[in-house]
Order: structure tokens, then C-alpha cells, then sequence
């Protein structure tokens, strides 16, 4: 059985390995959870895009103890970890590719935000385009979609984005000095053998979970299909290398 205990020790794992890849992972969701605060409303209404086990949700819960937190994502095991973590949190089980996510939250008001971490680049840029044009009906006008993940440079500006690369390979370097830390796929070898596991494990082969196909890891990617989607204002609110926190208003 999956206790309470065991779930955050398996989502403090899950921080580790992830800041593996990002050693600015807790710098990017403060400043994006200050970005949601600076709307000014102490009861933001907000929805996490594969938000996985849920860090940034629980991270936004207990700065903003008044928001509403709608926490999405399309793999049963995450989904079962965070519910198991975190009862304060709304999971919904969704793939953001599938027509009509948006209405089927069934939210009561529009949204103040919507964030992500991590998670959307593994959309394609045809999907992306849906993703957001449906995400624009359930956010409010002035509402912000809040996207902290990694997004090249253009095309455009290969040296540049050669540079923002290194700059955060550098940074990687820096922060584990060449020790060995447990990766993604250790992370999922591990828990997969755990037998609390079991029965998600099954759901998650079923659902098909694990990611393939195209993915969008440029900035003009994202910048193009949220304009299409009627976001009027799209900007870099904080980056190092090609981590970057994209900011969007709707309009
Ligand atoms: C690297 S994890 C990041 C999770 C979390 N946001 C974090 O920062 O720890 C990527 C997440 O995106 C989710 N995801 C990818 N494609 C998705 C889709 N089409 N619909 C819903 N969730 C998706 C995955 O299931 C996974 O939980």
C-alpha cells in the first residue's frame, strides 16, 4: 500500500532527479510562483499543465494557501503519487493532446493562470497550437500562462542558442562536479519495481504514458502558437541558458 510518508519520499526522489537536469529548478518555480502573485489576487485560481506529482502545485498551495490549484497530467503513476502526497491538491487525469481538456475541467470561473514546468516541450507544435487555444478559453483576459522549460533560441540564431546550450551544460557541470546522480529512467526503474506501485505501474503501461514523437523545444514555437491563440504579450521573465520562464497574456 502507498502511504502518505512514502509518496513524499518518492516525490523528494523525483526533485532530485529532476534538478539532475535543472540545477535551478527551485530559483525557476519561486520567481514563477512571484509571478503569479504579482497578479495581486490572494485567491488565484490557477492550473498546473503536467504538473507530475505535483512540486509546483504544492510549492504555489502553501505560498498562495488561498489558491484554488487545478493540477493536470496524463500519467496514472504521477497522478497516484501526488494524490497520495499532497490531499490538499485537485489531480485531474487528462492528456492535454485530447480536443475539449479545457471545458472538461469544468471550472467556475476563468482562470488567473495557468503554469507549467518541464512538461510542455513533449507536445508537438500542432498540438501546442490546440493546447493553448484552448487553454485561452479558460483563462481570464490579463491571465498569464507561465511556461518555465527548456526552449532554444530560433533558428535564426544558431550561435546564440549554441551558447544559451552550453551555458546550461556548464551550470550542470558545476553543480554535481561529474558525481553520479540518479537519472530519469533510474528514477522510473526504481519505483516500477516498488510493489506499493504495482497496480499504477499497470495503469501507466495501459494509458501508453511514456512520451514519443515530435516535441517543441524552440521558443518561436511557442511564442508563434500562443499569439495564434490570442495571447497579446509574450516575454522571457527569467532565463540561464536555454532555461527559460516564458510569460504570456492573454488578451
Ligand atoms: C518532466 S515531467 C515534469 C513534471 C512537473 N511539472 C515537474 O516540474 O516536476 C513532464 C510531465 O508532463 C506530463 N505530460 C507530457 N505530455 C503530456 C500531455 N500530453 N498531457 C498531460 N500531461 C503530459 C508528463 O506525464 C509528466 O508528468
Amino acid at each position: 500500500m502507498l502511504t502518505h510518508d512514502a509518496a513524499l519520499e518518492w516525490i523528494a526522489r523525483w526533485d532530485r532527479q529532476q534538478e539532475g537536469y535543472l540545477p535551478d529548478r527551485e530559483e525557476r518555480f519561486t520567481v514563477l510562483i512571484d509571478a503569479v502573485e504579482a497578479l495581486g489576487r490572494p485567491d488565484p485560481l490557477v492550473i498546473d499543465l503536467g504538473c507530475g506529482p505535483g512540486s509546483l502545485s504544492a510549492r504555489l498551495l502553501e505560498r498562495l494557501p488561498k489558491a484554488t490549484v487545478v493540477s493536470v497530467d496524463a500519467d496514472p503513476l504521477l497522478l497516484g503519487l501526488g494524490r497520495a502526497a499532497y490531499p490538499q491538491l485537485t489531480f485531474v487525469a487528462l492528456d492535454l493532446r485530447e480536443p475539449g481538456w479545457a471545458a472538461s475541467l469544468g471550472l467556475d470561473r476563468p482562470a488567473d493562470a495557468a503554469v507549467s514546468t518541464t512538461a510542455l516541450h513533449w507536445i508537438s507544435e500542432p498540438d501546442l497550437r490546440r493546447v493553448y487555444a484552448e487553454l485561452a478559453t479558460v483563462l481570464r483576459p490579463g491571465g498569464l500562462l507561465l511556461n518555465g522549460d527548456h526552449s532554444d533560441s530560433d533558428d535564426d540564431t544558431p550561435a546564440i542558442a549554441r551558447l544559451e546550450r552550453a551555458v546550461h551544460d556548464r551550470q550542470t557541470e558545476r553543480a554535481f562536479g561529474g558525481e553520479p546522480h540518479e537519472d530519469w529512467r533510474d528514477w522510473w526503474d526504481a519505483i516500477s519495481a516498488d510493489p506499493a506501485f504495482t497496480e499504477l505501474n499497470t495503469a501507466r503501461t495501459t494509458a501508453g504514458a511514456s512520451h514519443h514523437g515530435s516535441e517543441s523545444h524552440l521558443l518561436s514555437q511557442h511564442v508563434g502558437a500562443l499569439r495564434g491563440a490570442g495571447f497579446t504579450e509574450t516575454g522571457t521573465i527569467w532565463q540561464r541558458g536555454n532555461n527559460r520562464l516564458l510569460c504570456a497574456v492573454r488578451g
